[in-house]
């Protein structure tokens, strides 16, 4: 049996921290997420996708895990996490976990035993190296700033850590983390989950003997991304985890794969099955950067948008599976971003974005509080962050003179992944009904309008929309499996492109200006019979010649 329910399927993350907290300690929890399932049932979503719930020191908010096979005491117990998963099942919702193995926690049994000593049966589990003239191993920084080498003074030597210096890399190299990363995934499988969100997956390998980085003119430090990405064991190490764990369920994967090209996503989600389903790639969110890397106020070119997005529909065509985001926990909002979040454009640029990504090929992803055009958070100062990336890299930039403070404050107000990380906004009660305690990272004061009871309540609104979307990709079969073709490429304003399949066409029109736009009708599409399927100006029929309002979006079928 061909088990490819998750190409039908869309997807709902969920970052547990901050999505619900039913015991009012400030932070979300697992009860708080099984409370909510009706509302993720009437939104008709598939599965969800659960941000790390694991026994973790929380350095980088649960992507640091100390045990991997506990459930992190502020969430809640193991027989919450059973409770929950058995009532997902039983509205016919999935659960998808977060697995995160190219580090562990500096906490996890592994590192601690690890760094005591030379000799130490763990030694080899992690990436160590003498330093060089008194310096760091290579010239590698870290995500989160400064090197990506930590000294440990226990036995004179460094520990690569990627990310924070509590966040020390795995050594894939060993075959025997392997095996104890193959058979803790097994251990969840048996216990009924259906499938993985893999983190940084594309940088479990590295470059044979760790060379130095290319060095920027803006970086302090090397830039690991050549060695550290889609190394060259990579695709050997996936297809023994698929051997050895995944293909003996029926699961959904989904590989977060920085640095991703087509030509390598081809073979990480190739349809023979033998890696993943699918992956995030991150060109799209890429686009808008600027000097200082992604800390940048620059606004996407909506040419440049198009040619990425169009580039991976038709080059994963039939080779390989996409997956659609434009949100997750480390993106700004996107209505914020490649939107318009002036309350008289919010809803309608909000449902323009979501038409243009849920009618293309691939599997949907949408993050919580997206479905109800959730916008970025008026932070002032820096102690209104928690994130590390962001904390740290205003200290890095700052202090080396780069970027001025006053410039740095802007992009992580507009860039910071805090933004995402706001509490969901459920009505308009105290603490936007989040938590009866006091909330771990500010609430957006706009859940006085924006909030899911008021758009339950109201037929036109984002919610509804992407209700409407959902039930869409489930009944139009060519969403799913037409072929993809972008018209006026060259357009500043309109995102143009038509979907095919034997029988039907599809025709997606976005406007992502506030300017009117004057549109005429292909061809083909001007027959009277053209069904609206979708428009966020509520249209029953659609104009040979028409001017397209602000941030208007339709889909036409024939
Ligand atoms: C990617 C995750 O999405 C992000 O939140 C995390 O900080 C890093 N990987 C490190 O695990």
């Amino acid at each position: 049996m061909e088990k490819t329910w998750w190409k039908q399927s869309v997807v709902y993350q969920i970052y547990p921290r901050s999505f619900n907290d039913s015991d009012g300690d400030g932070i979300g929890d697992i009860n708080g997420i099984t409370e909510k399932l009706d509302y993720l049932k009437e939104l008709g979503i598939d599965v969800i996708w659960l941000s790390p719930v694991y026994e973790s020191p929380n350095d980088d908010n649960g992507y640091d895990i100390s045990d991997y096979q506990a459930i992190m005491q502020e969430f809640g117990t193991m027989e919450d996490f059973e409770r929950m998963l058995s009532q997902a099942h039983e509205r016919g919702i999935r659960i998808v976990m977060d697995l995160v193995v190219n580090h562990t926690s500096d906490e996890h049994r592994w590192f601690v035993e690890s760094r005591r000593s030379k000799h130490n049966p763990f030694r080899d589990y992690y990436i160590w190296r003498e330093g060089k003239d008194g310096k760091e191993p290579n010239n590698w920084g870290s995500c989160f700033s400064g090197p990506a080498w930590s000294y440990d003074e226990s036995t004179h030597m460094y520990y690569l850590h990627l990310f924070s210096s509590k966040q020390p890399d795995l050594n894939w190299d060993n075959p025997e983390v392997r095996d104890k990363v193959y058979e803790m995934m097994d251990w969840w499988c048996r216990k009924g989950i259906d499938g993985f969100r893999m983190d940084v997956i594309s940088m479990i390998s590295k470059a044979e003997g760790l060379p130095d980085g290319p060095k920027g003119e803006s970086q302090l430090y090397g830039d690991p991304s050549p060695h550290a990405q889609n190394g060259p064991h990579v695709h050997e190490y996936l297809q023994e985890m698929n051997r050895r764990v995944l293909s003996h369920y029926d699961l959904m994967t989904v590989g977060e794969c920085a640095g991703v090209t087509v030509e390598e996503a081809q073979k990480y989600a190739s349809l023979d099955g033998k890696e993943l389903n699918m992956v995030f790639q991150f060109e799209h969110m890429g686009l808008d950067e600027g000097e200082g890397y992604k800390w940048s106020d620059r606004k996407v070119s909506l040419p440049q948008l198009k040619a990425v997005m169009s580039k991976w529909q038709t080059e994963l065509y039939q080779k390989a599976w996409n997956s659609l985001y434009w949100c997750n926990h480390d993106q700004p909002r996107i209505v914020s971003r490649f939107g318009d979040d002036r309350p008289a454009y919010r809803e309608l640029s909000a449902k323009m974005l979501a038409t243009c990504l849920h009618m293309m090929q691939g599997t949907p992803y949408i993050y919580q509080g997206e479905e109800l055009g959730m916008t970025n958070a008026p932070f002032e100062t820096l102690e209104d962050f928690r994130d590390i990336e962001s904390i740290n890299a205003y200290h890095e930039f700052v202090q080396s003179g780069i970027v001025d403070a006053s410039a740095m404050m802007r992009y992580i107000r507009y860039k910071g992944r805090d933004n995402a990380r706001t509490p969901m906004q459920w009505d308009d009660g105290v603490n936007a009904g989040f938590s009866a305690g006091t909330p771990w990272i500010m609430v957006n004061p706009n859940y006085k309008e924006i909030n899911a009871e008021e758009q339950l309540s109201r037929e036109d609104s984002v919610f509804r929309y992407y209700q409407k979307l959902i039930r869409l990709r489930k009944k139009e079969e060519i969403i799913v499996s037409g072929t993809y073709e972008l018209l006026l490429p060259d357009s500043e304003e309109l995102y143009v492109y038509t979907r095919t399949s034997e029988r039907h066409k599809l025709l997606v029109v976005c406007s992502f200006t506030e300017d009117a736009v004057p549109f005429a009708l292909p061809a083909e599409f001007k027959e009277a019979d053209a069904e609206v399927l979708i428009s966020n100006y509520n249209r029953d029929s659609i104009d040979k010649n028409i001017t397209l309002k602000p941030y208007e979006a339709f889909g036409l079928k024939i």
